[in-house]
């Protein structure tokens, strides 16, 4: 037997080729204004510290399940929040949603044999975890493209990372469809649900999305940007009764639990609304700052219409585009991490302190 170093079946960490454009961003005299990756840099807010560290005490191993509070905690935000209706059993935390993407073609049990379908421009790890399975993959927005190939997993991300798009509830019922005549699985990473700004995205386990019916449904939802848990490593999966335990199953022998300290503070994260309002009119204000001056600066912004991106382009090159932005000291994501249709565009961030913003606005409207 040769060991095949997984490593080898996974593309270059894209992030490692930024290197000189951040370099010459920081080379500005007002310091760099970091708009690359969608990291949050507000504070966990002190009702979710407190809850962490009142459980901090605590010796014992969590469970993969996650407590019953947590899970009735989350069944209860969906239906406040989102008008959704999913049963505290259906509720599986994860380790923030990246580590639940990378792994999930796996613990479903896909391989060399299946091919997971994921949108044309899409956060990099959904192909990632279908290559951790050795499975097929296919960048695909409208289904029929896909001929008389059937899935095994399809990927949709409304809105999405990183173009903000969002899709209406026709095109998601067309994808469950599309799926269900099919037997495949429909994951709907949901992680910017709860931040939209001129659209009204849907959850696929919505009504008018799944017919009341979750059977071949899950919904992935991230705690990382709306209560800015993402140094916490904090998500949840739900969805399908029957998927979410088969999940479980795998993960307890895996040892794939939430530490016992971030369930408590993802269930008081989920119990109380007002930080994660507080936060969503915070990135609302940066993109009523950044956006009217990105268009100034002349670009053209694509979708964008929720989530925490501007998806942009100036009609060149994003490698050009990012060395532009770089020469103002500013420091955006290229659009070809996502997919190579995203080659003409670049992806900026809302994820920075006001008072960043506000730098990278002067800088574009000077
Ligand atoms: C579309 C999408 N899904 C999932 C994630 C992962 O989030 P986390 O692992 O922090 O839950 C991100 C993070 O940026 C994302 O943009």
């Amino acid at each position: 037997m040769t060991r095949v170093p997984v490593a080898s079946s996974l593309p270059d960490f894209p992030w490692d080729s930024l290197a000189d454009v951040k370099a010459s961003a920081r080379s500005h005299p007002d310091g760099i204004v970091d708009l690359s990756v969608g990291t949050p840099v507000d504070a966990v807010a002190p009702v979710i510290q407190e809850a962490l560290a009142s459980v901090a005490a605590v010796p014992g191993y969590p469970t993969t399940a996650g407590t019953v509070e947590l899970r009735e905690a989350a069944a209860e935000a969906l239906a406040r929040r989102f008008s959704l209706t999913v049963r505290p059993g259906a509720v599986l935390p994860v380790i923030g949603t990246k580590e639940l993407i990378a792994w999930l073609p796996r613990l479903l049990g896909f391989g060399a044999d299946d091919l997971v379908v994921i949108p044309e421009l899409a956060y990099p790890t959904y192909e990632v975890g279908a290559r951790l399975a050795g499975a097929r993959v296919q960048r695909a927005d409208g289904l029929n493209r896909l001929g008389p190939e059937n899935a095994g997993l399809v990927y949709v991300n409304s809105p999405s990372n990183p173009t903000g798009k969002v899709l209406g509830v026709e095109h998601m019922r067309k994808v469950v469809e599309w799926a269900r005549e099919r037997g495949a699985i429909v994951a709907s990473d949901e992680c910017y649900l709860g931040l939209s700004w001129d659209a009204e995205p849907v959850s696929v386990l919505d009504d008018r999305v799944s017919g009341g019916d979750h059977t071949g449904l899950l919904a992935i939802h991230s705690l990382s940007k709306t209560s800015n848990l993402a140094s916490y490593r904090a998500g949840f999966v739900t969805g399908d009764p029957a998927l979410v335990s088969e999940l479980l199953e795998v993960r307890k022998h895996a040892g794939l639990m939430v530490p016992f300290p971030i369930q408590a503070a993802m269930t008081a994260a989920l119990t109380h609304d007002e930080h994660e309002i507080a936060q969503r009119e915070r990135y609302r204000a940066r993109r009523d700052v950044l956006l009217p001056a990105v268009k100034s600066a002349g670009f053209t912004v694509t979708d964008s219409e929720a989530g925490l991106y501007l998806w942009a382009t100036r009609g060149e090159r994003g490698r050009d585009t990012l060395a532009w932005l770089a020469e103002r000291g500013i420091l955006a994501a290229p659009g070809d991490f996502y997919g190579p249709r995203g080659d003409d565009h670049i992806r900026i961030a809302l994820t920075a302190t006001d008072e960043r913003i506000a730098a990278a606005a002067a800088r574009l409207t000077n």
